[in-house]
């Protein structure tokens, strides 16, 4: 059990941007299990409301090692950190769990929620959430083709449309 000292909040209540938590501050996604859990770091990403319910998205392209730990658990995680992290995510964001153990090398430890996600103590905010769709973007659907621009090669991401469970945030 996690000893994350933290305050559960509503999406509802939630008082800071989201374009800056994910597109300026970052995130890991993080899932998996007490067998093996994975960590990548992740600047693109949604959140809002969807058949009635809080829900985030996350984009994740299929060479990513996380890709299998996420699509292997029910559950994921969205974890925020403070600015003194901003190494390790960018560590996180350029080695692959192939190779390193993320972990270990960043000083962050894996824990699990009462309901089995996978997240990281040292976040100073965490987003559960539980995967609801799957799906992958597709070439001949992008009404904008100067997008596939970030697709050299072909690596379209697979989306997970997630319903948001519980919020933690450090006090
Ligand atoms: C700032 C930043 C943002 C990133 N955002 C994403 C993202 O949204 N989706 C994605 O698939 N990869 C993203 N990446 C790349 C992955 O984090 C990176 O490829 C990572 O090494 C994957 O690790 P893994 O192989 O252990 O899953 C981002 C990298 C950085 C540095």
């Amino acid at each position: 059990m996690s000893k994350f000292n933290s305050v559960p909040i509503s999406p509802y209540e939630l008082n800071e941007s989201i374009f800056k938590l994910i597109g300026k501050d970052w995130m890991l996604i993080t899932a998996g299990d007490a067998d093996g859990v994975n960590t990548m770091t992740a600047s693109w990403g949604c959140a809002g409301i969807l058949w009635n319910k809080p829900v985030c998205i996350c984009f994740i392209r299929p060479q990513r090692h996380t890709l299998g730990f996420v699509e292997a658990n029910d559950r994921l995680s969205l974890t925020f950190f403070d600015e003194e992290y901003r190494e390790a995510l960018t560590y996180c964001g350029r080695k692959s769990g192939r190779d390193v153990d993320k972990f270990k090398e960043c000083g962050l430890t894996p824990v699990f929620s009462e309901n089995g996600a996978a997240y990281i103590e040292e976040a100073r905010m965490v987003i559960l959430c539980r995967k609801l769709y799957v799906g992958d973007l597709k070439e001949a659907e992008f009404l904008d083709t100067e997008m596939l621009n970030h697709y050299k090669d072909k690596d379209y991401h697979r989306f997970f449309i997630c319903e948001i469970e519980k919020i933690l945030k450090k006090d």
